[in-house]
């Protein structure tokens, strides 16, 4: 059984991934009309990630015989004033997920309930690895910068990374998923 101090933060974190992959979803639609093919199918594929992410909460509540519940979402932002702006939208999106998991373990930790920490740790490793991505990207676009035929290098940059994560079936208690 999940206390209910527990069970109401891994709601809220259904909430946190669900607002993620919408936010990516709408990023995703910001980039196809403005040219930017790879960053589209990239924000496409983290949009899907974030159900995922979603999804495996679902399951682990209900499986601690809780009740997870859909969230009302946000409506997410949709317009930005260019790709810059839209990775560094990618980086804080990231880092704010990251604080919310942190304080999940340090709750999950101070009750000692072992088996929400472990559940726990596969978001952890995801949030690093997302971070790390998210800062990558930013460095990288500076780096071209946005003069001449930047945002086409930028773009096919973008692209690069469609593929190295791609969301699969939800496993419980980590595995495979994003
Ligand atoms: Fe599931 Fe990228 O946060």
């Amino acid at each position: 059984m999940l206390s209910k101090k527990i069970e109401k933060l891994l709601q809220e974190q259904i909430e946190v991934e669900s607002n993620s992959s919408y936010g990516y979803l709408a990023a995703a639609s910001w980039c196809e009309v403005n040219g930017l093919e790879g960053a589209a199918a990239f924000f496409y594929n983290q949009s899907d990630e974030e159900r995922i992410h979603m999804l495996k909460l679902f399951k682990y509540i209900n499986e601690k015989g809780g009740h997870a519940l859909v969230p009302v979402n946000k409506a997410p932002k949709a317009d930005f004033k260019n790709i810059i702006d839209l990775i560094k939208y990618f980086h804080n999106s990231e880092k704010s997920v990251s604080s919310s998991v942190n304080k999940l373990v340090y709750v999950a930790n101070h009750e000692q309930d072992y088996t929400t920490l472990n559940f726990l740790q596969w978001y952890v490793t995801e949030q690093h690895e997302e971070e790390t991505l998210a800062r990558l990207l930013l460095d990288k676009i500076k780096l071209i910068g946005m003069e001449a035929n930047g945002l086409y290098l930028i773009d096919n940059e973008i692209a690069k990374h469609v593929n190295k994560k791609k969301p699969t079936a939800i496993t419980m208690g980590g595995g495979e998923g994003g």
